[in-house]
C-alpha cells in the first residue's frame, strides 16, 4: 500500500501549485457552439474509442479547470490521442475557456445525488485524498472520478503504469499498482454516483 504521509506530501505541494489557478469564466454561448462536435462523442450513453477499445470518458460534472488541463495536454502534445489532438488542435486558449465553461453546466458532480451507499474499499485510502472520499475531487484542477466509466479509468491508470500519459503525481500513485489494485479501484470508484454523460439540453 502506499505511504500515506508521502501522498498528503504531495496533495499540499499540488495544492500550493494550484493557487493560483482559478478558473477564469468564458463565453457560454461561444462554447455551446464549440461544444457541438464534441458531443458527437462525449453527448452518447457508451461511445467507445476503437483500437483500444474502451467507453469515451464522461465530461458532465468534470471539474472545470481539469478540463483546461486535459484538453491543453492534447492540443499541446504531452497528452497523447490522435482524435483527441486533432479536436484540441485548433482551440485557442479562449476557445478552451469557453467551451470547457460551457461542459462544466452540464451535469450535476453528484453532490446533488446525495452520495454514494458504496461501501469505502482500504485500497484507495491514499486516492480519496485528493480524488475525494465520494468520487468527487477536492480541487477543481484534479479529475472527479465518481461514476466515471470503469473500462476508461482502467485504461488511464495503465497509461500512468506505463508512462503513455505523463503526471507527475499520478505516475508515482500508479506506479505500485498491480493489474489487480487497477480493477479494484476502477471498479470503485466507476461504482460512485458523480460524472455524467452529457447531453446537450441540461443546461440548468
Ligand atoms: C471522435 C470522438 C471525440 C470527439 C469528437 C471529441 N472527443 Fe474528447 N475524448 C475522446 C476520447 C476517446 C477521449 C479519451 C482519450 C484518452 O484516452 O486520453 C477523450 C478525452 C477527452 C477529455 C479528457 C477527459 C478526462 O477525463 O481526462 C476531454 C476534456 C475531452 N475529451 C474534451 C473534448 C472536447 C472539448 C471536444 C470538442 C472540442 C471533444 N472532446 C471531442 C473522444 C472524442
Ligand atoms: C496528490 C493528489 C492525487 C492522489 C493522491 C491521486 N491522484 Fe489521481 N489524479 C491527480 C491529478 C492531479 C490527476 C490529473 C493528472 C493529469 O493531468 O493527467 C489525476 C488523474 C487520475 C486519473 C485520470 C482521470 C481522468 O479523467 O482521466 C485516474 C483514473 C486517477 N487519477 C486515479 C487515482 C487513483 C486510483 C489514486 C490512488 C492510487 C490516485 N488517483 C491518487 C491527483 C491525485
Amino acid at each position: 500500500m502506499m505511504n500515506q504521509a508521502r501522498a498528503l506530501a504531495i496533495l499540499l505541494l499540488s495544492c500550493a501549485f494550484f493557487a493560483g489557478t482559478a478558473h477564469a469564466e468564458g463565453n457560454l454561448e461561444h462554447g455551446e457552439a464549440l461544444a457541438y462536435t464534441c458531443l458527437g462523442c462525449h453527448g452518447i450513453e457508451g461511445y467507445r474509442n476503437a483500437y483500444p477499445s474502451y467507453r469515451v470518458p464522461k465530461l458532465g460534472g468534470q471539474t472545470a479547470a481539469y478540463l483546461v488541463v486535459a484538453l491543453k495536454g492534447y492540443r499541446d502534445g504531452t497528452r497523447a490521442h490522435s482524435t483527441m489532438h486533432a479536436q484540441a488542435a485548433s482551440l485557442s486558449d479562449q476557445d478552451i475557456e469557453d467551451v470547457t465553461s460551457y461542459l462544466a453546466t452540464l451535469g450535476t458532480d453528484g453532490v446533488e445525488s446525495g452520495g454514494s451507499k458504496v461501501e469505502p474499499i482500504e485500497e484507495t485510502a491514499t486516492c480519496v485524498a485528493c480524488h475525494g472520499q465520494n468520487g468527487i475531487s477536492v480541487s477543481p484542477a484534479w479529475p472527479s472520478l465518481a461514476g466515471q466509466h470503469e473500462e476508461y479509468l482502467v485504461h488511464a491508470l495503465n497509461q500512468y503504469r506505463d508512462g503513455t500519459r505523463k503526471d507527475p503525481v499520478m505516475a508515482q500513485m500508479a506506479a505500485p499498482l498491480s493489474d489487480d489494485d487497477v480493477k479494484l479501484m476502477a471498479r470503485y470508484f466507476s461504482r460512485l454516483k458523480g460524472l455524467e454523460t452529457t447531453k446537450p439540453g441540461r443546461t440548468p
